[in-house]
């Protein structure tokens, strides 16, 4: 049944659990996230980007949600807007049936210059307004997560966009964050701690230089009952790298944000956590595996089969990690 954000974070929160929350554009990684939250009995969140909603389409997008839905009818499943930058988008996600969107005002209308505090906070209250009057959840974002256009223009490998900025330019600073929260009166809070969207985050496995965990046990300190978004949460794994660069993919070594870490957030008020890279990463993986292998073949559903079913145990791994198995 399809269900807001509100309800589904309200639960995890009362019973200590994230949700991991997948970005889908496809036909395949909408299966992927309902299978394995089927085969684990825990409840979805899928999301779509602006370029996600462009690529499939909105109508097929909604009608790809109806059909999860009526094919998953004992999972709870929110959609969810992702990263959304105006309310114009947020207005068109609502119409199109979703039941959550995210107005990330940390950055302006293009989506790459950082925003100042006053637009953030009205953009995201009229959002709020407008989300609510129709009976569906916002989230909001305070700090700067390493933005996916900065991230397209950065060096082949990407490293480097963490140093970009002083700390205090990127980390949310808990104080906003207090007030952000009463001023916007968002369902939720992504907050930023250092990490980047994409594959290439950190340059080394992070350690507590790297990544501010303490920022999410201070706001969560000041805010016990606020529900936490961690964005940029994909862990990208050795093993899917390894998995790409021997069957022909160049991928540079690089890390992700470690499960142990997510772990350490949750218990810390962290309730959706937002992974896009790691699914990326398994159909990649499958899909290069297949056609290596072999070489004839020429049906998608070979290689795509596989490839929805690599990205389902990944989204099984991450709903066990995070304590979500269970809770459908
Ligand atoms: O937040 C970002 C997601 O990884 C979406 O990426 O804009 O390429 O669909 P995208
Ligand atoms: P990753 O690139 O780490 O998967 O982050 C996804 C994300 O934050 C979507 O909003
Ligand atoms: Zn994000």
């Amino acid at each position: 049944a399809r269900v807001t954000l509100r309800q589904l974070l309200d639960d995890a929160a009362e019973h200590g659990y994230g949700i991991p929350a997948f970005n889908v554009s496809t036909m395949e990684q909408v299966i992927a996230v309902m299978e394995a939250a089927r085969a684990c009995d825990a409840p979805a969140i899928v999301q779509a980007s602006r370029r996600a909603r462009r690529y499939a389409g909105d109508i097929m997008l909604a009608r790809m949600i109806d059909a999860a839905v009526e094919t998953y009818p004992d999972i709870p499943l929110c959609v969810h807007q992702d990263h959304g930058n105006d309310e114009e988008t947020c207005a068109s996600a609502l119409q199109a049936g979703f039941t959550s969107v995210m107005m990330d005002g940390s950055l302006r209308e293009d989506g790459r210059t950082p925003a100042d505090y006053a637009y953030n906070v009205a953009v995201t209250r009229r959002v709020v307004d407008l989300a609510h009057r129709a009976g569906a959840s916002v989230e909001g974002e305070l700090g700067l997560v390493g933005s996916l256009e900065g991230l397209e223009n950065e060096a082949e490998d990407g490293h480097g966009a963490e140093d970009a900025l002083s700390p205090e330019q990127v980390l949310t600073d808990p104080d906003e964050a207090v007030r952000f929260v009463r001023e916007t009166k968002v369902d939720a809070l992504a907050i930023a701690v250092g990490t980047s969207h994409g594959a290439y985050k950190f340059s080394r496995k992070p350690d507590g230089a790297i990544l501010a965990m303490q920022v999410i046990k201070e706001i969560n300190r000041r805010m016990p009952a606020m529900h936490l978004v961690m964005h940029a949460s994909s862990s990208v794994p050795r093993e899917l790298q390894d998995l790409i660069n021997r069957h022909g993919g160049e991928m540079p070594q690089t890390w992700g944000v470690p499960v142990e870490e997510i772990q350490l957030g949750i218990r810390y008020g962290v309730r959706k956590v937002n992974i896009d890279t790691d699914c990326r990463m398994a159909m990649t993986g499958e899909i290069r595996r297949v056609l290596a292998q072999s070489p004839g073949e020429l049906d998608p559903r070979r290689y795509l089969g596989p490839a929805r079913a690599a990205m389902a145990r990944l989204c099984r791994d991450r709903y066990e990690a995070f304590g979500a198995a269970g809770r459908a």
